[in-house]
């Protein structure tokens, strides 16, 4: 069994009632508590399981960004730099990284670390993750006022993720599905850090005890683990240390599916770049990559219960409702019972007035010579700052001595 919280039900009230105070609009649109214990989450906003206690107390005693208030949460999210981020990345996180960086303290990271489980040629590697750091700019993300940076360039990721390996249980990491799906058949032959990943990807949020985390769907599970290692770790050392984590899991396009098969997450790993858009596309490849989505005979519904057994049409839909801020009823009152054809053209619009600037700035941004570099090595000495007096607690709270 998974070692877990406990919390009780009235504890979880008081901690969701102080949680949404502090936290501002959009944190009150994802910690909505079904069951009648909050307010109801607004259309088209999906609250994560389980409920997490936010470590308010904790902040107080942590080093800050610099201009983030005593009472912002600290929220960090990755993303891998393989491949080059698509739509499903773009609407299942980046947008919601973009909002939410006004008024929390943000760390955005690129998971280098994490992307060497599975073998990367090390020059494109290199190229990847600075062209995806571009990307996040052109997308809007300010590193002026959060923090962008690799993963790699902070030893912290890798002290504590060797620590947490000794606090998971291998009963634990055996019933992650992600690993489960990478490795299918083959798990003797995978790496054993594709095994450990879920450990790293605790130890990324916690060396900065941070409470939040924006991610789309697919990372559920993983932040369930996080909470498991994290709470394992304070009651085996007897200590209040580390926060719980909130996954936040936002708006209409938390899962956006393969264009090829509505069944199947979109995925860099794809090896059919049909099954995606990437925010690098040009316009005339956007266009004909919708144009060639799988749909069906049929018009689309006019209501959302019409998408029964119809992956492929609900997919487009969501996407729609997310590049337009509309609600799935509302593209449904504007298409519904219109064949795909027109439907098609129009969503091709829209993502081509959205991602063209995306993909335009971005490739200004790494014309400028050592600009995107400059901006990372600057995040990754802030989040170092941040991270290494939490560190060096951890290291003292397990027994080290005191290190160089
Ligand atoms: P990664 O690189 O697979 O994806 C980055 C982010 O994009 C979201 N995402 C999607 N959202 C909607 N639809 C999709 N088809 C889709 N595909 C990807 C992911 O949920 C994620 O939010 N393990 C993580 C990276 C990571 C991380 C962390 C995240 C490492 N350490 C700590 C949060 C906190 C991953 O592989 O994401």
């Amino acid at each position: 069994m998974p070692w877990t919280l406990g919390l009780a039900l009235a504890e979880k009230r008081a901690v969701c009632a102080v949680a949404s105070s502090v936290l501002g609009p959009l944190f009150s649109q994802s910690l909505y508590t079904q069951g009648g214990l909050g307010p109801q989450a607004p259309a088209g906003f999906q609250r994560a399981a389980p409920f997490g206690l936010p470590s308010l107390i904790v902040a107080r005693s942590r080093s800050r960004i610099s201009g983030a208030g005593d009472n912002m949460a600290r929220i960090f999210s990755g993303i891998q730099p393989t491949g080059i981020a698509h739509i499903g990345n773009y609407l299942g996180a980046i947008q919601n990284w973009v909002s939410l960086q006004a008024q929390h303290e943000c760390l955005w990271c690129l998971v280098d670390l994490h992307a060497i489980t599975v073998f990367q040629d090390p020059v494109l590697l290199r190229a990847q993750t600075l062209e995806n750091a571009a990307l996040f700019l052109a997308c809007g993300i300010d590193a002026e006022r959060g923090i962008l940076f690799h993963q790699s360039a902070v030893s912290a990721h890798a002290r504590l993720a060797w620590i947490f390996n000794c606090v998971a249980r291998m009963g634990w990491l055996n019933r992650m599905t992600q690993f489960k799906d990478k490795a299918g058949k083959n798990s003797e032959a995978v790496s054993t850090g594709l095994f450990v990943y879920p450990n790293l990807m605790a130890a990324d949020i916690l060396a900065y005890r941070a409470s939040h985390v924006p991610v789309g769907d697919d990372q559920r599970q993983h932040l369930e683990l996080a909470n498991d290692i994290a709470q394992k770790f304070n009651h085996d050392y007897g200590v209040d240390f580390f926060p719980v984590i909130e996954p936040l899991i936002l708006g209409p396009a938390a899962r956006v599916m393969s264009l090829r098969n509505g069944y199947q997450k979109m995925s860099k790993s794809d090896p059919s770049d049909q099954s995606r858009v990437n925010l690098t596309d040009k316009d005339d490849v956007i266009a004909q990559k919708i144009k060639r989505a799988k749909t069906d005979p049929q018009p689309l519904p006019e209501s959302a219960e019409g998408f029964e057994g119809r992956p492929e049409a609900r997919n487009l839909v969501v996407i729609y409702a997310a590049i337009a801020d509309m609600t799935v009823n509302d593209v449904l009152r504007l298409h519904g019972g219109r064949g795909f054809g027109p439907f098609k053209d129009a969503l091709a619009t829209l993502l081509i007035e959205k991602l063209a600037p995306i993909r335009d700035e971005a490739a200004r941004l790494r014309a400028e010579p050592g600009h995107v570099e400059a901006v990372l090595h600057r995040g990754a000495m802030r989040a170092q700052a941040l991270a290494e007096p939490i560190m060096r607690e951890v290291e003292r709270i397990v027994g080290f001595l005191p290190g160089i």
